[in-house]
């Protein structure tokens, strides 16, 4: 057949596909594409200027991506797509810290840190001083959580107290560190009290976000991968209690298991032990890891997963 209408090309395109991708899930992926594609143009009945226009705003959504800033992950974000990604991806095991969006402001190799790490050095700006600690926890099977993770590492980013990222201006890391818990499982580091922020509306995303109308703010978190040799891997955030953006994130990613409080702590006597002025901000959180065993194993962050 070589003559198409509305009614038989997609049939046929997706007939290609089915022979000739030679990998069964990248031929899978490939004909729902297609398939869903085609029945989005039809429902709609997509004008030629219309997928013009769309694909002059993808073209722009490409060119704004650098080795800094990551336009398209930020496309899926606004979408609700990556928390539709993770919410299929993650049915957290009970009891395990829930995963959250990866956002767009990862970046390999920062600091590495032990127990008691500072991640308010070289910071350009100040912020609240806060004392951050916990335990990193197994959980079992019944979604009882209590032993102990030895030498988990917490890769944590946040934004400054501009709520700009480190990535999103010309300096060094800041406000990032991969920090190792100790054999106990404990963590602990300073840094300052997140703030919430905007999304970058510099761009094509901030004109989509605008013309839907959308709200472009995001509760302030902070951003933890937590990792340990037997364990699943957690990309997750700590959203502070009492954020007015808490609902209605940008993103989609607040859930209510991941808002911590930050205490105010007046003890002259612990804020010098712990480096930090008095009086200063406590947040106390565990994280929770389910084993690696009898999951399926899933890919550990990977280079190609972030920017840098
Ligand atoms: C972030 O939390 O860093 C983020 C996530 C999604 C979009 C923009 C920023
Ligand atoms: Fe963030």
């Amino acid at each position: 057949m070589r003559q198409f209408t509305e009614d038989n090309l997609t049939e046929e395109v997706v007939a290609r596909f089915k022979k000739g991708a030679k990998d069964a899930r990248f031929r899978e992926l490939m004909v729902g594409l297609v398939k869903h594609l085609h029945a989005y143009a039809k429902e709609v009945k997509l004008t030629e200027e219309e997928w013009f226009e769309a694909i002059k705003f993808l073209t722009a959504v490409g060119q704004k991506c650098d080795g800094k800033r990551q336009e398209f992950i930020l496309l899926s974000d606004i979408l609700g797509l990556s928390m539709m990604v993770v919410a299929l991806n993650h049915k957290t095991a009970p009891g395990a810290t829930e995963a959250t969006v990866l956002g767009p402001f990862f970046a390999h190799g920062a600091k590495e840190y032990g127990y008691g790490a500072d991640l308010r050095v070289g910071a350009t700006m100040k912020g609240e001083d806060v004392w951050v600690s916990g335990r990193v926890l197994a959980v079992d099977k019944d979604g009882v959580s209590g032993k102990p993770v030895p030498n988990a590492v917490l890769d944590i980013w946040q934004a400054k107290a501009d709520g700009i990222y480190d990535l999103q201006t010309e300096g060094e890391f800041e406000l990032r560190g991969r920090v190792k818990a100790n054999a106990k499982g404990e963590y602990a580091f300073a840094s300052y009290k997140p703030k919430f922020y905007s999304i970058p509306m510099d761009g094509p995303v901030g004109e989509l976000v605008r013309a839907t109308g959308n709200h472009h703010m995001r509760p302030a978190h902070m951003h933890a991968i937590v990792s340990a040799p037997g364990y699943q891997q957690v990309i997750t955030h700590v959203f502070v209690d009492g954020d007015p953006y808490l609902e209605g994130d940008a993103v989609f990613a607040v859930k209510d298991s991941l808002v911590g409080k930050y205490k105010k702590v007046n003890d002259a006597a612990e804020a010098k032990k712990l480096g930090l002025p008095n009086p200063f901000l406590k947040l106390e959180w565990d994280f929770r890891l389910a084993p690696q065993s009898g999951a399926k194993a899933r890919k550990k962050i990977a280079a190609s997963d972030a920017i840098a």
